[in-house]
């Protein structure tokens, strides 16, 4: 599950499938007296240097939830800003992706985006398709029970029930083909999934940090890096088991 490329400056474990949780952005401007979505124009800053450090450490796939399937019950204002900033960030930031060879794919349903919406995130999806970097999925409209339900109606709908097993469940899913992540991030202090990879998170590693998003960076990425890298990972096994495992490779 993990890959050996180092950091030049360090020798540690690298996840090859990081996912987060990025909260906090509307309590980082509440507490300068400024409106939410001058919070979400900040985390935007966060994703591009966040993107950016993962793809210079040699992480393979990077899972960013950036609007759950419950985020439409906000108030109207904050969705369409949202939505115009997601809009606004496509535009502009295609073309540096594709330089750096940064896959972009968005996981969830996005029939509910508007036309315009949805033809950009197309174009921005084809434009760097094949990038030889870090598979950025921007995880929007999306929700983990959405997922299972999605693909559970593939799976009745084109499979009899001997061929119906985890493997084919996997290969239905939103990030099909993609290992499962390694480490999970969630900024903002809550406890919780809310609704991400619920299917995919099964055996990831969890870590919770205080920082509001929009504080977070390339440090507090490090620290979350070398807690995972002092974990160890045994899938049902136990600790000796994985010690072996480990001598034998
Ligand atoms: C996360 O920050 C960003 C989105 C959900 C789009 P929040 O907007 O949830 O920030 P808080 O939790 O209210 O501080
Ligand atoms: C989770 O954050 C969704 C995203 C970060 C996009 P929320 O702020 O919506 O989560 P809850 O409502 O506090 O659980
Ligand atoms: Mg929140």
């Amino acid at each position: 599950m993990l890959n050996n490329k180092n950091d030049k400056s360090e020798d540690k474990l690298i996840p090859r499938h990081i996912a987060i949780v990025m909260d906090g952005n509307g309590r980082w401007a509440k507490a300068k007296y400024r409106p939410r979505l001058f919070g979400h124009h900040k985390g935007l800053e966060t994703v591009r240097e966040i993107v950016k450090a993962c793809n210079a450490l040699g992480v393979e796939y990077l899972t960013l939830f950036a609007f759950s399937s419950e985020n439409w019950r906000r108030p109207e204002e904050e969705v369409n800003g949202l939505m115009n900033l997601f809009m606004s960030a496509l535009k502009k930031e295609a073309k540096s992706l594709a330089k750096n060879g940064v896959t972009l794919q968005l996981i969830g349903d996005r029939s509910a985006f508007s036309e315009k919406l949805q033809s950009k995130i197309a174009q921005v999806e084809d434009l760097t398709a094949g990038g030889k970097g870090l598979r950025l999925l921007i995880a929007a409209n999306y929700g983990g029970r959405w997922d299972i339900l999605q693909a559970a109606k593939k799976m009745a709908r084109e499979h009899v029930e001997s061929e119906m097993n985890e493997a084919v469940f996997e290969t239905l899913i939103a990030t099909q083909n993609i290992p499962d992540p390694d480490l999970f991030i969630r900024t903002g202090g809550e406890r919780r999934i809310s609704n991400f990879l619920l299917w995919q998170l099964a055996y990831t590693e969890l870590y919770f940090t205080d920082t509001l998003w929009p504080d977070f960076n390339k440090k507090a990425l490090r620290l979350a890096i070398n807690d995972f890298s002092q974990r160890q990972r045994r899938f049902g096994k136990t600790g000796d088991q994985i010690q072996e495992d480990k001598n034998n490779a």
